[in-house]
């Protein structure tokens, strides 16, 4: 009866299930891992990822006798308890809230294998499944209690310490940087170290389509990996680590955050005075830090603009705009423009005006970032046209547009005062 339930739902909302399943950007395509199984022997940390990403990842089975029920936890605040700092700052990381209402709200319009699918990067562990399966009453949900060590919540705490850290209850992490104290009981029996963690395509697993996935306008969709291998950071061997995961740290600040952005740029302004009162303004903005495009997905818009403002710092008229985005339609058929800044490149803004009269007066070149901009497009669109919506469904997707909102922001990158 519940399976019937979902598919008249999916029956009705026909049109909408073909964006439903699009919405997210992937296709059975992306699903393949881009670690080649071949290069096995010649490529010691390709062969590691092959075996630590396979898809899907098998469960984690009967934890070591020796393990005290704390070591055999797969809750990222069990591990928290004794790795307190990547505790702390993977709660504040986007990889914590990767089952967030954005995901959510479309569950319900999915059967079991497409949800799955998603999981894949969003929740990637077999258990954080069986629980998903439990929670929506997919038919081959398990009627086994779940064991002991999968806490309740596991599904909804998104891309969890185990997912990147955690195969048959082993831990698996980067070379020691102090050597490892000889103790008579090593937690968790100790850990197995693999350069694979250090290495640029532990990341592109999430982050990189494999050649067959979904292009538009002939790129991948998700090219990050492959952009960064050709950008100047990647060839100088700065992995995304380097600049997402600084000493270790587990924050992964991107797009989100108006500090990380900024400093993806380098930007300079000039104002030259011509003759009768008026100016020429010229802004340059270069992509000197971020590994790869500026910016890498065709989530977010970045609209800069050449303000005049006056000498309270208000904004009092718009020399020159220009918006940096890859622009795709909702249904992800289409790509509208791509404007984005690559690895080494640069952006001007230039433009004219009338001298304002007075001192005190300034031109500030200005960045105004939706880091969820087609989403927010997605989930407008949704809201509207979604046949068999359920209330609860209805709920996560305006609490998904309030926070896709919410993540807007502006920043100021230079300023120049006019004088004569
Ligand atoms: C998205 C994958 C991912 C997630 C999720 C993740 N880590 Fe990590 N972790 C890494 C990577 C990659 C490194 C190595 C970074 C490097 O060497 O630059 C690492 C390093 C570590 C280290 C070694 C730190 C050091 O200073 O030597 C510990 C301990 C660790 N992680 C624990 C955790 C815990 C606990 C959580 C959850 C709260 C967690 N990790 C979540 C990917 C992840
Ligand atoms: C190949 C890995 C991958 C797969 C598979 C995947 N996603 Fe994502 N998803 C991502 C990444 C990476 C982002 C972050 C994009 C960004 O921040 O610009 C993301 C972001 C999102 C977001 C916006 C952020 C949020 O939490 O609201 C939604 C919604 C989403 N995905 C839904 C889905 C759905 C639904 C599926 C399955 C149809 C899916 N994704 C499959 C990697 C993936
Ligand atoms: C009882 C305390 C304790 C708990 C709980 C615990 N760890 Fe550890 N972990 C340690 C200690 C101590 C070390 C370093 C010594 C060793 O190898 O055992 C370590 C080492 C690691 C390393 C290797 C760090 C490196 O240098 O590469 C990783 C990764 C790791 N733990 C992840 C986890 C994850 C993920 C969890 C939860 C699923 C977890 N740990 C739970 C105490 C703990
Ligand atoms: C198992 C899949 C997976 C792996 C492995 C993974 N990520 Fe992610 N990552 C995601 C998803 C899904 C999101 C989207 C979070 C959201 O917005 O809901 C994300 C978000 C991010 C963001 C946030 C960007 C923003 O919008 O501000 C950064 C940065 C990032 N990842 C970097 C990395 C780096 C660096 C690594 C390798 C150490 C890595 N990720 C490994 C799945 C993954
Ligand atoms: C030289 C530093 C640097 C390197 C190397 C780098 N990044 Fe970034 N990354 C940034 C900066 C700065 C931003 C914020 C500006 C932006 O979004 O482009 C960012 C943004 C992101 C985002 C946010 C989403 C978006 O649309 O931009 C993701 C995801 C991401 N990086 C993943 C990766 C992955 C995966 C790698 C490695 C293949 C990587 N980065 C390599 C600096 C770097």
């Amino acid at each position: 009866m519940k399976k019937f339930v979902v598919w008249a739902a999916v029956v009705a909302g026909l049109l909408i299930v073909s964006a439903v399943v699009y919405f997210s950007y992937f296709s059975a395509g992306a699903l393949r891992s881009p670690v080649r199984m071949s290069a096995v022997q010649s490529d010691p940390i390709g062969a590691f990822l092959a075996r630590h990403w396979v898809y899907p990842l098998p469960p984690e089975g009967a934890p070591p006798k020796e393990y005290t029920a704390l070591e055999a936890s797969l809750a990222p605040e069990s591990c928290g308890q004794c790795h307190v700092k990547q505790y702390r700052e993977w709660r504040s990381s986007l990889h914590s809230r990767t089952v967030g209402p954005g995901l959510l709200w479309q569950l319900p319009l999915m059967d079991q294998q497409s949800a799955n699918r998603c999981m894949r990067c969003h929740a990637p562990l077999a258990e954080q499944k069986a629980l998903m399966a439990t929670e929506y009453g997919w038919s081959s949900a398990s009627s086994r209690p779940h064991p002991s060590y999968v806490p309740a919540n596991l599904f909804h705490e998104g891309l969890a310490c185990a997912a990147c850290h955690v195969r048959a209850h082993r831990r698996f992490g980067p070379p020691a940087l102090t050597p490892v104290s000889a103790s008579n009981h090593l937690a968790h029996d100790g850990f197995t170290p693999s350069l694979a963690f250090e290495d640029s395509r532990f990341c592109a697993v999430c982050h990189q389509f494999p050649e067959s996935g979904t292009r538009l306008n002939g790129k991948l969709l998700e090219n990050t990996y492959n952009e960064w291998c050709n950008s100047g950071p990647g060839r100088a061997g700065q992995s995304c680590q380097s600049c997402h995961m600084p000493d270790r740290r587990h924050l992964w600040r991107g797009i989100h955050d108006p500090v990380m952005t900024a400093h993806a740029l380098t930007a300079t302004l000039h104002l030259t005075v011509l003759n009768r009162g008026r100016v020429w303004a010229e802004a340059k903005i270069t992509n000197t830090g971020a590994g790869h495009d500026f910016p890498t997905y065709v989530v977010p818009e970045v609209v800069f603009t050449l303000q005049l403002t006056d000498p309270h710092g208000r904004s009092k008229g718009e020399i020159a705009r220009t918006i940096v985005e890859r622009r795709v339609n909702i249904d992800l058929t289409k790509e509208e423009f791509d404007t984005r800044i690559r690895s080494g490149e640069s952006r001007i803004l230039e433009g004219e005006f009338r001298r304002p009269v007075g001192i005190g007066w300034s031109v500030a070149l200005n960045m105004a970032v939706s880091p969820g901009a087609h989403y927010e497009r997605v989930f407008q669109y949704a809201l509207k046209h979604t046949a068999g919506l359920t209330p609860k469904s209805r709920r996560l997707l305006h609490e998904a547009l309030r926070q896709v909102k919410m993540a807007h922001y502006d920043v100021t990158l230079a300023r120049t005062d006019i004088h004569d």
